[in-house]
Formats: C-alpha cells, structure tokens, sequence
C-alpha cells in the first residue's frame, strides 16, 4: 500500500473512531472475534472467567471479591491522571472487575500468536523467554525482587518460579487486579505451582514507597507500552532509587525495532492506539538513552521473541 492510501485509511479510522455508537460498533465485535478465537485455540476464556467471576459454583459475581478489594486497596493512593482512561476497550480501563476478571485469558490469548503452535501455551513461552535471558545474564541470583505493573500476577508467579527463595513484591496501580493477583496465588500454592507467595503492592510504579537501594532487581514486564513519556521517566528514576548499587532493571516490552512493528502500516497503529493510548509515546522513547540519562549504565538489549525484547540496565556498583 502507497503513503497517500496509508494517510487515507488512517484519517477514514479516526473519523470513525471518533463516532461514539460506530467505535463501541467496532469494539463488541473485536471483543467478540478475540473470545471467539481465544476459545478456538484452548483459552478457555467463558468458562475461566465465569469460574474465577464466582469462585465456588454459583454463576453469580461473588462478593467476597469487593471484600478482597476492601483490605488490598491503599484509599490514600491517588492515580496519576494518564491512568484514569479507556485502556484495552473496556471504558472502565484497568480500574474494575471485568478487566481484572479477564486480564488473565487476555494475555493467554494475545500471547498464544506468538509462536507457530498459537495455543495456549504461548503465555508461559513468553515469560519463559524473559526469564532464560535474566538467568543467564544476571551475574547474581537476586534475593529481593520487585514487579512493577504486575496485573493479576503471571509475570509475578513466573519470576518466584524462577527464583523460588526470592522475596518478590508485585506492584500494581489497579487494586482489581492485585485482587485477581493475590486470590489466582493462593491457588497456585494450594497446588504446589508457586512455593512461595509474592507480595503484593497497591502504589504507583513511580512512587512505591519502598526504601531507597532496598532492591537486587527491579523488573518491568509489558508496562512501558502502556506509559506516557513522563512516567516511563519518572519509574526509570524510582527503579534506580529503590535498587541497590550494583543492582539491576529489567524490562521486556515491545520491541519497535522488531520486523514485525517496523512494517506496520499507519492505520494499524491508529487502530491500537484506541486500545492502547500511549504506544506511539512508547515507540518513540529511546529507552536505552532514557536510562543511561537516569544514571545506569549502558543497557544490553536481547530479543526473546520475533517482537518482544529484554533490556537490561545495571545501576553502578
Ligand atoms: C500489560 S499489563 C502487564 C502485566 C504483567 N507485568 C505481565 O507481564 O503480564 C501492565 C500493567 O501495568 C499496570 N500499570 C500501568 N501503569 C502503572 C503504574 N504507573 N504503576 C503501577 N502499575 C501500572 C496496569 O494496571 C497493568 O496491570
């Protein structure tokens, strides 16, 4: 397709985006084609969500969650205004209980495409992927480890795999999905998948509140795509505060160098933008400069899938 076509289509997709009845038009069927296709591949997204919605038996929502909620949320914690907007097509973003309840299953699905196989596997690969380049890079096994943006816990649960004797503290804005986070825990140690149990954390990325050089490894899995600028500086400095000399930020993200974004049209960036509102801001971050600027040293970068990539910063000993 020529640049003139590519313009075209992009300003045809923002008019209509910008037509309410059109783009929630839009938005149903995406989500209907994603379970849809989710369900045809072994992510069993109804029945997980339906059975985590009620937790034992009953169809109805269970109100122990709210209660959940009511002890994991921090009501001091005022959310950075980015955050307060649609993300993923739910109008609500990240603050309520259908994202929450669905954050797993989407992640399952989104990630199954990345390897040939496209099943339900392709989540695990994924965070397997990350944690083959951490273990065999990192000088150190690292005894205290913070997961910033950790949802409802898979990046969590596969670093505490990873590194069982470690201290691992999740950090989450949405108390939904820390809620997720911390119920799906404890059925992972019911069944002897996690030994040992992460904490969990109702902050800001950029303000955890943690003590300063407290940290061996700070990571970020999937959360700069979903920053703008300003916060993805600001957490790069919280990262290196909270890290002790010597220590280490990992982030594995979406890698815009990769083929697979290089090549994507325009209108196919309008169209993710609907759902993910700061990725052009991600993609236009020098990540590498934006960290050496904060005081690490030069990062390593490695890719572990076709479109995914590993940065590894360290802060001076
Ligand atoms: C795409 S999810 C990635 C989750 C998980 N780390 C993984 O690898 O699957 C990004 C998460 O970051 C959270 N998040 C976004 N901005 C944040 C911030 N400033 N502080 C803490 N969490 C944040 C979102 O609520 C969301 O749960």
């Amino acid at each position: 397709m020529n640049a003139i076509a590519s313009r075209s289509i992009t300003r045809l997709i923002n008019g209509a985006l910008a037509i309410k009845p059109l783009a929630n038009f839009a938005k149903d069927r995406a989500r209907n084609m994603m379970i849809k296709r989710a369900e045809s591949i072994g992510v069993y997204w109804l029945d997980e969500v339906a059975q985590l919605r009620a937790r034992d038996g009953d169809a109805a929502f269970n109100p122990i969650w709210e209660q959940e909620r009511a002890e994991i949320c921090d009501r001091a914690l005022t959310y950075p205004n980015y955050y307060l907007t649609s993300f993923h097509a739910y109008e609500e973003g990240n603050l309520g209980w259908e994202p929450a309840l669905e954050a797993t299953v989407a992640a399952k699905a989104v990630h199954a495409r990345l390897w040939p196989e496209g099943d339900a596997r392709g989540d695990i690969r994924l965070r397997q992927s990350y944690l083959d380049v951490l273990l065999e890079q990192l000088p150190q096994t690292p005894e205290t480890i913070v997961d910033l943006g950790c949802s409802t816990g898979l990046s969590t649960h596969a670093l505490q795999q990873a590194y069982p004797k470690a201290k691992i503290i999740g950090v989450e804005l949405s108390d939904y999905f820390l809620t997720v986070a911390n119920y799906q825990t404890n059925v992972a140690l019911d069944s002897t998948q996690l030994t040992n149990s992460p904490q969990w954390l109702h902050a800001a990325a950029e303000n955890t509140g943690l003590a300063d050089s407290s940290v061996d490894l700070v990571s970020a899995s999937l959360l700069f795509h979903e920053l703008p600028t300003s916060a993805a500086l600001e957490i790069i400095r919280e990262a290196y505060r909270i890290l002790r000399p010597g220590g280490h930020f990992t982030i594995m993200e979406m890698n815009p160098q990769s083929e697979v974004y290089k090549k994507l049209p325009a209108y196919v960036l309008t169209l993710l933008k609907s759902t993910e509102p700061y990725l052009d801001q991600y993609f236009a971050l020098d990540l590498h400069q934006a960290l050496m600027e904060r005081g690490f040293s030069q990062p390593s970068q490695a890719t572990n899938t076709s479109r995914h990539r590993v940065v590894i910063a360290q802060k001076p000993a």
